[in-house]
């Protein structure tokens, strides 16, 4: 039997016993016999959760990038690594085999060197989907340099928080990018962020759509001009096994977004592992995972887990609906995809388009059906089976997180049997256990709770970058000892696991992550908003779209009002981008507040939800009488 591969549902319960009565052994394991380390460990496993500090192979040293490329030259140089399919199906798909990724990595690696930037400095990415994206993470891992890469879709302002969060020293962007008939004009954007941002000494541009952009001197320069220059080979730097690989944002429910901290040596073992089992994943398979490589599903599952398995990962530039809402189903059919990762919230925006975009294609190379990011629903569930997969290929409803690193809780496709809506069991390694709201573990099955993890794995994020207070007060105070997601789930009768949604202020809109408050703050900088409160409601295709309540000031209730909610969600774009735009605005005289000043969401949930049979007692509010002018002013 091997630890590594899981092949059937006896074989899966083996392994996951094997790996819950001794994670060390089990990890070490897996980790010998798969990886390439340059010192072996000390201590597989070291940690403490209330400190809280996790150390996994403690001791070792290694590059992820010789594990990811370098390695597969001799067996599979020719092989294609990444396999480029542009926004404009008109455009000529790449095909990268390893030797080539290998090459171009290196030679980025080389330019960063060249550009002053060394082992620990912290680099921005902020590119389109386009082969540069990828190349330019691994070249920082080859280099030693911490990658902060934030998603292409970001404005300028949630740019600069992040570059400087994290004191970024050089910002890799390209002059514009595609998106479907579009174009975004992303250098622009760089620009405008970097007035606010004094810790970036260079900026280096990616030429993609041949846009007109300006050039500051002494600090911005094309990439390419620099790539011909430098040498295709780079000596890997040599890393810790705890060395931080690489930052990742992601937004809490109160205050600035929080920089995870992911390290190399546990987050490379966890994604290779999980990748191998979760996708099934065979020597000459297609795989294609249609997230950005701006969220966390992007680096673990296009990037460091199917390329340390020497997989072929597919890239896609563009979107689901561009030229025509048949593009996925074209792209499968032309690449022969054998494993498809995508989201809800896509999912069901296609389902409500003609069947004839399916059905005009060829769907039969595929095996094994991903989903991830937010609770997949019934429906969604159903038509993805019966018409993508055709009732042959397993849904595989992938839950974890960006401090996760790794999927935690999914099927084993093939192994485990899949069930609609319900992530399922947890992988080898990852100990999930129910709490209720006193701290007390909920035993047995058929029971619901808050999800947390009672014991470390190889891919647990191990801080918040500079702020290790706020890494313990939101993992780790809520429950004793162990890891809390700030999701809830449900155990049903033979221990598969449903997650049920966020039980704090995120909101998770088309699978991105929404704090309540950076959205608050941001609609309070309108000149005529006195206070706002943002909560989520049901959507067809979001899964949650936002609702927003808002106080105006006396200078703002003479105004237009259609022309206010514009202004407002134009400040949200130009804040975090046009993700967080509110779907409804409602003008509101008060809001309904506990007697300590408390707003009281809840209430405001429901009403946007149009559930106001049961609002509970609301008489112990300081101003009860506003939920009715609430109600009946609802949009
Ligand atoms: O609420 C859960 C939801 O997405 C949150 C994590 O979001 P993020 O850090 O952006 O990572 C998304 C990609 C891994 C979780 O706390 N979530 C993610 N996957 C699922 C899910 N909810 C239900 N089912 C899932 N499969």
């Amino acid at each position: 039997m091997s630890n590594y591969h899981i092949k059937h549902l006896e074989e899966y319960y083996q392994v996951y016993r094997k790996s819950v009565i001794n994670p060390e052994n089990f990890w070490q394991e897996v980790a010998e016999e798969h990886f390439v380390w340059r010192k072996r460990w000390d201590s597989v496993l070291e940690w403490d959760f209330t400190k809280p500090e996790i150390n996994w192979f403690k001791g070792a040293k290694l590059n992820i990038t010789e594990n990811c490329l370098d390695r597969h030259l001799l067996t599979r140089g020719d092989k294609t690594a990444i396999l480029f399919e542009p926004n404009n199906p008109e455009e000529e798909a790449q095909h990268i085999s390893y030797k080539e990724l290998y090459e171009k990595v290196n030679a980025f690696a080389n330019v960063l060197k060249s550009q002053g930037i060394k082992k620990g400095d912290r680099v921005c990415i902020y590119l389109p989907m386009i082969p540069e994206l990828a190349m330019a993470v691994l070249a920082c891992a080859r280099i030693g340099a911490i990658h902060s890469v934030v998603f292409a879709g970001f404005s300028a302002t949630a740019l600069a928080t992040r570059i400087n969060d994290s004191d970024c020293k050089m910002v890799l962007t390209a002059d514009g990018s595609f998106r479907g008939a579009k174009t975004i004009d992303l250098k622009g954007i760089v620009d405008e962020a970097l007035n606010d941002c004094s810790c970036v000494e260079n900026v280096l541009v990616v030429k993609r759509i041949n846009s007109d952009i300006t050039m500051q001197k002494g600090r911005d320069q094309w990439l390419q001009p620099l790539l011909d220059k430098a040498s295709t080979v780079c000596e890997p730097e040599i890393m810790d096994a705890e060395d931080p690989l690489f930052i990742l944002y992601t937004s809490g429910s109160t205050g600035m977004p929080k920089g995870m901290v992911h390290t190399t040596a546990g987050y490379m073992v966890y994604t290779a592992y999980t990748f191998k089992n979760v996708f099934q994943y065979k020597e000459n398979d297609v795989y294609w995972c249609t997230a950005d490589i701006g969220w966390i599903t992007g680096h673990s599952y296009i990037v460091y887990g199917p390329l340390a398995n020497g997989a072929t990962t597919l890239m896609f530039e563009g979107v689901p609906s561009y030229p025509d809402y048949g593009r996925f189903w074209e792209i499968i059919e032309k690449h022969k995809v054998n494993q498809f990762y995508t989201a809800p919230t896509a999912i069901r925006a296609l389902a409500k388009e003609k069947l004839d975009y399916v059905e005009s294609h060829d769907l039969s190379s595929l095996k094994v059906l991903g989903s991830v990011g937010e609770p997949i629903n019934e429906e969604a569930w159903h038509w993805y089976n019966d018409n993508i997969g055709k009732k042959k290929s397993p849904i595989i409803d992938t839950w974890w997180q960006t401090e996760t690193g790794g999927i935690m809780i999914s099927p084993v496709p093939y192994a485990t049997p899949t069930k609609p809506t319900y992530a399922t069991l947890p992988l080898p390694g990852i100990q999930p256990v129910l709490m209720d709201e006193n701290g007390n573990e909920i035993n047995g099955n058929q029971v619901d709770g808050r999800l947390c993890i009672k014991f470390p794995w190889p891919s647990i994020a191990r801080t918040i970058w500079g702020n290790h207070k706020r890494y313990k007060e939101t993992y780790f105070s809520a429950f004793e000892n162990k890891y809390f997601t700030g999701d809830g789930a449900l155990r049903d009768e033979v221990g598969y696991y449903r997650i049920t949604g966020r039980v704090d202020d995120v909101i998770i809109v088309s699978g991105h992550n929404l704090g309540t408050a950076p959205i608050e703050d941001a609609i309070n900088e309108h000149p005529a908003v006195a206070e706002s409160a943002i909560v989520g409601f049901p959507h067809d295709i979001k899964g949650s779209a936002l609702y927003g309540y808002v106080i105006l000031k006396e200078t703002g209730e003479s105004r237009n009002h259609d022309n206010l909610r514009k202004e407002i969600n134009q400040i949200i774009t130009e804040h975090i981008g046009p993700i967080a735009k509110l779907d409804k605005i409602q003008f509101t005289v008060g809001l309904p507040k506990t007697r300590s000043g408390k707003i009281m969401r809840r209430i405001l949930r429901k009403i946007a939800g149009n559930d106001i049979s049961n609002l509970g007692d609301t008489s112990t509010l300081l101003n009860p009488e506003v939920v009715q002018e609430i109600i009946e002013n609802k949009l």
